[in-house]
C-alpha cells in the first residue's frame, strides 16, 4: 500500500515501527501518534496497522488524499465491481470536445487525446462511485497517479517540465495496470485495526488548526528549498479541483521558495545555528539566505507547536537531512536541534542513517534528475533522527 502512488521525500515505513518499538522501551505508551507533516500517509498506515490512533496534517490536498485512500480497508469484491463498473462507463461515453474548454494549463501538458480520455475516465469514476465514498477515493488515487504518464511531464523530474521525446502512456492502459496495483496490494494489506485515522488538510502553523493531544509525534518535515510541493502536483491539484491556479497552494508551504515575509524584522528572532547559517549564506545569494531564514522560523515555531501537542512524557521523533549551498552547509538538523531545546524539549538524541538508494546516484542535474555527475547540485545521501522527550 505504500507504494500506491509517488510522492517525493516520503520515509521508509520500518522507521514507524522501530520508532513505537523505541518509545515503549523508553516507558512511552502510544495510545496516539500524530504525523505533523503525513505526506502520502506511510505513518497513517503503519499506525492503523499497529491499532493506534492517528492525527495528521499536511498543507498539500494532494498528499492527504493519498493517505486518506492508503489507511483505509476496501473489500476486494466491491472494488472489483465498482472497477467493472467505471471500466463499462467509460466505453459508454462519447467525447464532447471537452479539450477546447480545458483549463489552459492542463492543455499546456497534455494532447487532446490523452487530455479527452482522462476527462471520460474521471466522469465514469464520478458515475459509478457515490461522491464521499472509500471506493471514490480509492479510484480517485489510482487516476491521480496515472497523470504524470499519461502526460508530456518529463518522468521522475522535481522540476515541472516538459519531455520532447516523450511518447505518453495511454490512458486506460495506465489506468488498468494502476487498479490492478492497487487492489493487489488491498489484498496483501494486514489493516484491520479499530483505530481512528483523522487526516486533515491545511497549513499545520495555521493557529485555527484544531491539534489534540498525543502521546507520540513522528514526522519528517519539509526540506529547505527542494520540493515545491504545488508545483510538483500541479496535474492532481488541477484534475481533482484543488484549486483553479496550482499557485495558490503554494502560500504557507514550508521550505518553498514562494514567501512574503519581512526579513530583516524577523531576522532576530532566529536561533543561534539559524542565524549563523544564514548570515553565511547572505555573502553568496541573499535570496537564497532569505527563503532559508523563512524556512528556520517556521521550524522553530513548528518545535514550539509539536511540544505543546504532547502528553507529558511523550516523544516527538524528527527525521531530517542537511543540505550545502555555495559551499555553506546547511545543518537543518542541528538548527532542529536548538529549536527542541528551546521549545522545552529535555534529552534530545540524534542518530544519523544513510540512505542507501541515492549512494551511487547523489547528484541532480539540471532538470532535476539523479545522476553520478558532480557536475550537479549535490543531495542528501545520510539523515538525522532527532528524538525529544517533554
Ligand atoms: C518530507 S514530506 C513528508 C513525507 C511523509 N513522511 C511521507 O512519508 O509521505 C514533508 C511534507 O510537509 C508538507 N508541508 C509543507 N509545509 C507544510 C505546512 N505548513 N503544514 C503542513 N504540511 C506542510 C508537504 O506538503 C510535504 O508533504
Amino acid at each position: 500500500m505504500h507504494r500506491i502512488h509517488a510522492y517525493p521525500a516520503k520515509f521508509p515505513a520500518f522507521i514507524t515501527t522501530k520508532a513505537l518499538v523505541f518509545a515503549q522501551q523508553n516507558g512511552v505508551e502510544t495510545s496516539c501518534v500524530a504525523d505533523v507533516f503525513c505526506g502520502c500517509g506511510t505513518v497513517a498506515f503503519e499506525a492503523k496497522r499497529n491499532n493506534i490512533h492517528f492525527w495528521g496534517c499536511d498543507i498539500n490536498p494532494v498528499a492527504t488524499m493519498i493517505a486518506k485512500a492508503k489507511s483505509r480497508k476496501y473489500q476486494p469484491w466491491r472494488l472489483q465491481k465498482y472497477y467493472e463498473a467505471i471500466i463499462e462507463a467509460f466505453l459508454r461515453s462519447t467525447f464532447d470536445n471537452a479539450y477546447s474548454s480545458a483549463n489552459e494549463r492542463l492543455k499546456y501538458w497534455y494532447d487532446r487525446e490523452h487530455y479527452e480520455d482522462l476527462f471520460r475516465l474521471k466522469s465514469a469514476i464520478e458515475e459509478s462511485t457515490s461522491p464521499s465514498s472509500d471506493y471514490r477515493l480509492f479510484f480517485t488515487c489510482a487516476f491521480s497517479n496515472i497523470l504524470k504518464a499519461t502526460s508530456r511531464w518529463l518522468t521522475k523530474s522535481i522540476k515541472p517540465q516538459i519531455d520532447p521525446c516523450k511518447k505518453p502512456t495511454d490512458v486506460m492502459v495506465a489506468f488498468k495496470d494502476q487498479c490492478k496495483f492497487m487492489m493487489a496490494a488491498n489484498e496483501e494489506s494486514d489493516v484491520s485495526g479499530e483505530s481512528t485515522i483523522d487526516i486533515i488538510t491545511g497549513n499545520f502553523l495555521d493557529p485555527s488548526v484544531n491539534r489534540p493531544k498525543v502521546d507520540m509525534i513522528i514526522t519528517s518535515p519539509p526540506y529547505v528549498t527542494s520540493y515545491e510541493y504545488a508545483d510538483l502536483h500541479q496535474l492532481s491539484s488541477l484534475w481533482l479541483g484543488f484549486a483553479e491556479d496550482y499557485r495558490e497552494l503554494r502560500n504557507g508551504s514550508i521550505g518553498s521558495l514562494h514567501h512574503v515575509y519581512n526579513f530583516e524584522r524577523e531576522l532576530k528572532r532566529l536561533n543561534n545555528t539559524g542565524s549563523s547559517i544564514v548570515f553565511r549564506l547572505l555573502d553568496r545569494h541573499k535570496p537564497k539566505a532569505r527563503s532559508v531564514a523563512k524556512y528556520f522560523l517556521d521550524m522553530q515555531q513548528v518545535a514550539a507547536v509539536c511540544h505543546s501537542m504532547l502528553n507529558n512524557g511523550g516523544m516527538a521523533l524528527f527525521v531530517i537531512g542537511n543540505t550545502e549551498y555555495k559551499g555553506v552547509k546547511i545543518d537543518n538538523a542541528c538548527h532542529l536541534a536548538e529549536s527542541l531545546f528551546s521549545s522545552g524539549f529535555a534529552d534530545v538524541y540524534a542518530t544519523k542513517r544513510r540512505i542507501s538508494k541515492k549512494i551511487l546516484t547523489p547528484y541532480r542535474d539540471k532538470r532535476g534528475r539523479f545522476t553520478t555527475d558532480d557536475l550537479g547540485r549535490k543531495v542528501y545521501s545520510e539523515e538525522f533522527i532527532l528524538i525529544g522527550r517533554k
